[in-house]
């Protein structure tokens, strides 16, 4: 059984401190962001750090992102970060916003996975940063799921999946993204998207030229090819049951490929937009969001992946998202969800 701290009024003081008090003495704690979930440990404490990787059963070549809640921790972390950097966490921080930097080594191995570099962000959640203050120490923490799977969004899916296996969480409600965050590396002052995220490469051209989403945030990768973002190379976010993921800027062609689709399998599941919900009556279906509203969409995306199961269908066709602003997020975790089976037509 886990010990849940409801702290989705306020955060309790006597029990923060014990909070603090549990991780500074190596333990795992659940805890809230804006994007996701995470499980934190201090980031300075190897075995505790080691922990994490158990529970998620997450590949040791995998590093953790490093939070933290004020630039001052930033010292004893990384060397001088450039004016590209700095101007990244001005603009950005506290927010969903990671960015890799080179490390200076301070931390164990495990958390950077003998890396160079570790990746570094300031959430934007009085939770987790009343918690990273209270303990005075840097919290590693991953996203609050098994290794492969969504990332953890509410404390009932996080307990379904990991009440075994921690011992502390903090329930903060559902969190308000709903992704993870958006991870970048500048890479001679030219900025590198790893990973999408909400703030997207519109918002980041908005204070630095320069701006690339690398192509793997789309497509594919091939056993043992070399990419600059370990997380890129894992299985993710995928339900068991077989999933196809179609998108066209023409809705009406949408919609008449996932109906001549539908008709192939004898029980499908449709992930569904609300504009084209009516169209989907004759099978089951799920509504993800408005198409005018991508927030709600990435708000709803992990929670809705995880009780695709429950339908015991076939096949499931989800209906894609114009891929961008947040919308390529969505669309880079959909097709992972979907395990790269797609169907883009003009
Ligand atoms: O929103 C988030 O980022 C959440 C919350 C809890 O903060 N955390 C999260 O952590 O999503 P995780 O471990 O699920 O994903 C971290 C990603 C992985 O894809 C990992 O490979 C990448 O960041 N990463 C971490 N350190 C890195 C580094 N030094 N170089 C390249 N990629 C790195
Ligand atoms: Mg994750």
């Amino acid at each position: 059984m886990s010990i849940v701290y409801d702290f989705k009024e306020n955060i309790k003081k006597e029990e923060l401190d014990m909070i603090s008090k549990n991780i500074n003495n190596g333990e795992l704690v659940v805890f809230p962001t804006e994007t996701v979930y995470g499980i934190g440990a201090d980031a300075t404490n190897e075995l505790a750090v080691k922990k994490i990787f158990e529970a998620k059963g997450r590949p040791q070549d995998n590093p953790l992102i490093v939070h933290i809640s004020n630039l001052e921790m930033l010292k004893d972390l990384v060397y001088e970060p450039t004016e590209t950097e700095k101007l990244l966490m001005d603009t950005f921080w506290p927010g969903p916003l990671t960015i890799i930097l080179k490390s200076r080594k301070t931390l164990p191995n495990a958390v950077t996975a003998n890396l160079d570099t570790v990746g570094i962000r300031m959430p934007d959640n009085d939770i987790a940063l009343n918690i990273i203050e209270s303990c005075k120490k840097p919290i590693a923490a991953p996203s609050a799921n098994i290794s492969g799977r969504p990332s953890g969004t509410n404390v009932k899916d996080i307990i379904d999946e990991l009440e075994e296996k921690m011992d502390f969480i903090i329930d903060g409600g559902e969190t308000e993204i709903g992704l993870e965050s958006t991870v970048v590396r500048v890479i001679d002052n030219k900025i590198k998207i790893l990973r999408p995220g909400k703030i997207t490469k519109e918002d980041i051209e908005s204070v630095v030229k320069n701006v690339e989403v690398d192509k793997k945030v789309m497509e594919a990768i091939k056993d043992n090819e070399k990419v600059i973002s370990p997380g890129m190379k894992y299985r993710h976010y995928a339900p068991k049951t077989p999933c196809t993921l179609v998108y066209s800027e023409n809705n009406q062609k949408l919609v008449d490929k996932i109906l001549e689709k539908s008709q192939s399998y004898s029980n499908t599941l449709i992930l569904s937009t609300t504009e084209n919900i009516e169209k989907y009556k004759e099978y089951n279906h799920i509504n993800i969001g408005s198409q005018n509203n991508l927030l709600e969409i990435s708000h709803n995306l992990f929670s809705t992946l995880r009780c695709i199961d429950k339908y015991n269908a076939e096949k499931v066709i989800i209906e894609g998202v114009k891929p961008d602003g947040i919308g390529l997020a969505i669309m880079n975790r959909l097709i992972r969800a979907c395990e790269y089976d797609y169907e883009f037509i003009k």
